[in-house]
């Protein structure tokens, strides 16, 4: 059978008409830099499972042509309980796959590997920032996330129960998540840079039953409080019956551990795991219970356009499909393989990429849980050398760090093991990869970049590291049964070479389900642009050679450091001040971050711009959403500039921001034309 495509007409303009102006430019990339490509070896593509471009193209072809028998064979390695009447059930905006089909998901992600030589294999090989090491088989593995989902199902946990988890980046945090899935609980990772408002949000938003946390953990030789603040959070979450509290600063540390325990609710990790859980819970978690395909896995948390974050809802076999079958075909994982993703797992990449698509491919995975400039800038290429990391997936921005803080510090250590690099995040400039490619591999190991959402659950566009040859700075073709395009504000396809917005046009298998509880949002956001198609948020251009482009956001998100904020979001904590009238957040490109935040302002009656304002400010936004919302600049205004309907000139204020001198563009709707000039002589004091 084959996928029913959302618009079937959406391809088929000829005529291109011009881009409106709130659209990416396209002509940021010169032809001569879009044709140029950089080819793997041939010594690493003889060692390729797809070996060549035309080896990739019959793969896609037939993930699109027959989506049925491409999934089926490349997921044979999977567990199912029962398997799948049908491939997808699509009813726009809601996609079933593998319907009928029962699993747990922890069995491909574990206990199969027990049968094999992947037994004995190291799992998680994880470095603390102190420099402790520690290393999970997968026999290991799998037995302390039995031990905790029995444990768990003991605290009253049941299938469908929701169970936040507010982790720095320790084994626990893998295995609190395995144990969730394999009791069919859906898991709510909060990223441990959240606040404690960020964190009572999202698991009041989600009605968490036990929240799963640590003491502290260890950052930048400092220690992240992470219980103190859970307790800050939890003052205010009814739904919260239990922490469980992981010691990772009291038991590695000679310091006494500074988490409070609240008798009744909270019980240590440890303690939990002691107590001999009842007969009925441990034989449900030696021989877990089979879900169906749509069964809820996870909700992520991530910024929209408006102040509220999204709840993002993946679910099961479809989900698992998706990580399983990309990490195959980008990473190439093979058991000598010492696999490196840096991400933190409190965001997609972690799900995705460090623990449910490694871990279903039966990878060694590396875990790091500090900075990557402590105790010194080179912390990164010690960990390389001293554990052999043979694959290394990290983002642009802390590339681009790396590229700042001095080529001495990788020269200093032998990256001999590395065989292959991958990028994520946001677009990684042709200087940044040629950098990466030549001081990180040697120029020896290809670089993968790969584009790809919190939404659509696993990796949507990049470039195969044996197939197709990587051209800098794009990221590539589409993987396996993905169907993007590039359209205009009518939804229609541009011409190669041109902008526009970049769409997917038929459901696939790892994509978000809905947005929890607000299944509306999950419909305007995304499949509204172009009715009934997916739209990214993101822009792009595709070239001659079907390669993409992607220029960025062209919503009201924005990307910081790798880091997703919307703006209205740090609007809406801006106004939570009694200071503050008006905020408008948005973006300024910086060297270091890809953008840095700019926040807008007008005062209050009564209120007046000074140093201290400014500094408390900052202090507000890091308690109402967390340090890495920050903003960069704060200026004080006495207008914003606006339309005649009241919408705020968004356009012109990222072009103060970028320092602008003369106005681009038309700004005849601006209500005030006095409130530009002031708005630009409003400088830092
Ligand atoms: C947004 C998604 C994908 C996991 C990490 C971020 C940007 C992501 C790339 C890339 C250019 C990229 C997009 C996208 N982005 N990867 N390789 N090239 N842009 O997940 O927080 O959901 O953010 O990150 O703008 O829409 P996320």
């Amino acid at each position: 059978m084959s996928v029913p495509p959302i618009v079937p007409d959406a391809n088929k303009a000829t005529k291109a008409p011009t881009m409106k102006t709130d659209s990416p430019k396209g002509d940021n990339h010169p032809k001569s830099q879009t044709s140029r490509r950089v080819e793997p070896s041939a010594h690493f593509r003889a060692k390729a499972r797809i070996k060549s471009h035309d080896e990739y193209l019959r793969l896609y072809n037939e993930s699109l042509e027959s989506p049925e028998t491409f999934w089926k064979s490349q997921t044979r390695d999977l567990v199912f309980r029962t398997p799948s009447r049908k491939f997808l059930e699509w009813d726009s905006p809601h996609a079933k796959f593998f319907v009928g089909a029962t699993l747990n998901i922890t069995e491909s992600c574990l206990d199969r590997h027990l049968a094999t030589e992947a037994r004995n294999r190291a799992a998680i090989v994880w470095e603390g920032e102190p420099g402790d090491v520690r290393t999970l088989t997968y026999l290991e593995l799998h037995h302390e996330v039995v031990k905790l989902t029995a444990a768990l199902a003991d605290l009253g946990v049941a299938a469908g129960d929701r169970v936040a988890i507010y982790m720095g980046m320790v084994p626990e945090a893998a295995i609190a998540m395995l144990a969730c899935a394999r009791l069919g609980a859906p898991h709510s990772v909060i990223f441990g840079g959240f606040s404690a408002d960020a964190l009572r949000d999202r698991i009041n938003d989600c009605e968490a039953k036990v929240l799963i946390t640590q003491d502290g953990a260890y950052r930048r030789g400092a220690i992240v409080p992470l219980k103190k603040m859970a307790d800050a959070a939890l003052l205010e979450t009814p739904s919260v019956q239990h922490a469980v509290v992981l010691s990772r600063i009291g038991r590695s540390g000679s310091e006494v551990s500074p988490a409070e325990m609240k008798p009744g609710r909270d019980i240590w990790w440890h303690e939990l795991l002691s107590r001999e859980p009842s007969l009925a819970n441990k034989e449900m978690a030696d021989a877990p219970n089979a879900f169906d395909a749509e069964h809820p896995l996870f909700i992520l948390y991530t910024s929209g356009s408006t102040g509220k974050p999204k709840g993002v809802l993946h679910t099961t076999a479809g989900y698992l499909a998706g990580v399983h079958v990309s990490t195959n075909a980008v990473f190439d994982i093979r058991d000598s393989d010492l696999y490196w993703c840096t991400a933190d797992v409190g965001w997609v990449t972690g799900h995705s990429y460090i623990v449910y698509g490694p871990m279903s491919v039966g990878a060694s995975c590396m875990m790091y849980e500090g900075a990557p400039n402590f105790p010194d800038p080179g912390r990164f290429w010690q960990i390389i050398e001293r554990h052999g990391v043979t694959i290394l997936y990290t983002a642009p921005t802390a590339i681009r760090a790396f590229i700042r803080w001095g080529d001495e510090f990788p020269k200093r250590h032998n990256l001999g093991s590395l065989r292959l690099l991958g990028s994520v995040g946001e677009p990684i400039n042709p200087e940044v990869w040629q950098w990466y490619h030549r001081v990180i591999g040697a120029s020896q190991c290809p670089v993968v970049d790969t584009w790809w959402q919190t939404e659509t659950g696993s990796i949507m566009l990049t470039t195969l590291p044996a197939a197709s040859g990587s051209k800098p700075g794009s990221t590539g073709l589409p993987m396996f049964g993905v169907e993007p395009d590039v359209v205009d504000a009518d939804g229609r396809s541009v011409k190669a070479g041109e902008g526009g917005r970049l769409i997917i046009k038929h459901p696939w298998p790892s994509m978000a389900r809905t947005l929890w509880g607000d299944d509306e949002r999950f419909r305007q956001t995304y499949f509204n642009v172009v009715p009934n198609v997916y739209f990214t948020g993101d822009g792009a251009k595709r070239d001659e050679d079907g390669y993409y482009w992607v220029t960025g956001r062209i919503d009201d998100v924005l990307n910081i450091a790798g880091h997703r904020i919307g703006t209205a979001e740090v609007e809406s904590a801006f106004v939570s001040h009694p200071a503050i009238a008006e905020a408008a957040a948005v973006g300024r490109p910086d060297e270091l971050k890809g953008s840095a935040l700019v926040v807008f302002v007008t005062l209050k009656q009564g209120a007046a711009p000074s140093g201290q304002l400014r500094d408390e400010l900052k202090a507000h936004i890091e308690k109402e959403i967390g340090k890495f919302a920050r903003p960069d600049e704060i200026r004080f205004a006495e207008g914003l500039p606006k339309t005649r309907s009241g919408k705020i000139m968004r356009r012109l204020l990222k072009e103060i921001a970028a320092g602008a001198t003369a106005m681009k563009g038309d700004t005849s709707t601006l209500e005030d034309f006095s409130v530009v000039a002031q708005l630009q002589a409003a400088q830092e004091p």
